[in-house]
């Protein structure tokens, strides 16, 4: 990448600001430029001024991580959605077409149903059950459009220091009631962003178009992982209820499965990224105890806030 610009979009997101962390110290001696962009400096969902910010760096790589992410808001924002997440992604791909540049677009594992037993593979068909993952399949297939140029990274459940997650949700609850309950029938993968990040790092160093799996390996339901954290916490005492996708009632329809085969990565990196545990013991030594952002109800079951 030597010489090269790399521009970053959603840099004050999770994902984002490790992705932009990241590239930046990757950058030292290197030689390449990277430029993280967020809402203030430009609304992508603004077609010309997302053309003025194309044109002003002329990007030889987008990273865009930039999205609106709230599952069940999008349901009931079908239009927001579909703009933010398949139109910022259309007109990315077709203004980085005419300037040559690569695209590297951050999915999701709900572009699956979670009907299959199986982890899912790259070939297998998506099939959203949600509006949130209909708007990101979308943008997906114009990035694809792109050929050698447009790579599509599918990840799932996130974590990161510098977001709302349900890591934090979690804690916050424990230490404040003791008690939890929490979905026990939908099965994923939990992932760090910054190694997800590093996953990123290692695609475009590799040069790698299409579409990957990237996860933490491992899977869990969200109340295993509920567990974990309180265990790996050292929370004593905690109650923790195993519940269904039904009895919580949420706006939005989410895979029972969304576990995501990594094979294609792992063969093309060398190795898988590490398990999800070891992963989260990382994260909880790193993060500083603070409340959530996520204003926790009383007497309500969690659930993952913002996926
Ligand atoms: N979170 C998960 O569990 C998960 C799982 C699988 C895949 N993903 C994908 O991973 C990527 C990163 O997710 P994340 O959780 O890190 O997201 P996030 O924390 O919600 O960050 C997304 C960022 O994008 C920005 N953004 C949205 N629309 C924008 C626009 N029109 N113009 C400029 N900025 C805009 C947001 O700014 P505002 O805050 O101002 O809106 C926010 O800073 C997304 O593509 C998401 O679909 C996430």
């Amino acid at each position: 990448m030597p010489g090269k610009k790399i521009l970053i979009t959603g840099a004050a997101g999770m994902l984002g600001s490790d992705v932009l962390k990241l590239f930046n110290e990757a950058s030292a001696g290197n030689h390449f430029q990277v430029i993280g962009t967020t809402r203030k400096e430009c609304d992508l969902a603004d077609r010309e001024s997302l053309n003025q910010l194309l044109a002003g760096i002329r990007p030889d790589l987008v990273i865009h991580c930039a999205a609106y992410t709230d599952v069940d808001g999008c349901e009931g924002q079908r239009e927001k959605a579909f703009t933010a997440n398949a139109g910022v992604a259309g007109n990315l791909a077709e203004a980085l077409g005419k300037l040559g540049s690569r695209l590297f677009y951050i999915s999701t594992d709900y572009v699956f149903s979670g009907e299959k037993i199986s982890p899912y593979t790259e070939d297998d068909p998506a099939s959203p059950l949600s509006v949130y993952g209909r708007s990101k399949l979308e943008g997906e297939i114009s990035v694809l459009t792109l050929g050698d140029k447009g790579t599509v990274i599918r990840a799932s459940w996130l974590f990161g220091h510098n977001g709302r997650n349900f890591v934090k949700a979690i804690l916050a609850k424990a230490r404040s009631e003791g008690k939890l309950r929490v979905v026990d029938d939908q099965r994923g993968s939990p992932t760090y962003t910054k190694d997800l990040a590093g996953g990123i790092l290692n695609l475009t160093r590799l040069d790698a178009s299409g579409i990957y799996h990237l996860t933490n390996s491992g899977d869990c339901t969200w109340f295993a992982f509920a567990r974990e954290i309180v265990d790996q916490a050292g929370l004593d005492g905690i109650e923790i209820t195993p519940i269904t996708t039904e009895q919580i009632g949420r706006p939005a329809r989410r895979p029972k499965n969304s576990v995501l085969s990594c094979g294609k990565y792992s063969a093309l990196a060398g190795k898988p990224m590490r398990h999800w545990r070891e992963a989260l013991r990382e994260y909880l030594a790193l993060d500083t105890p603070r409340p959530s952002a996520t204003p926790l109800k009383r007497g309500i079951c969690f659930y993952p806030p913002a996926l």
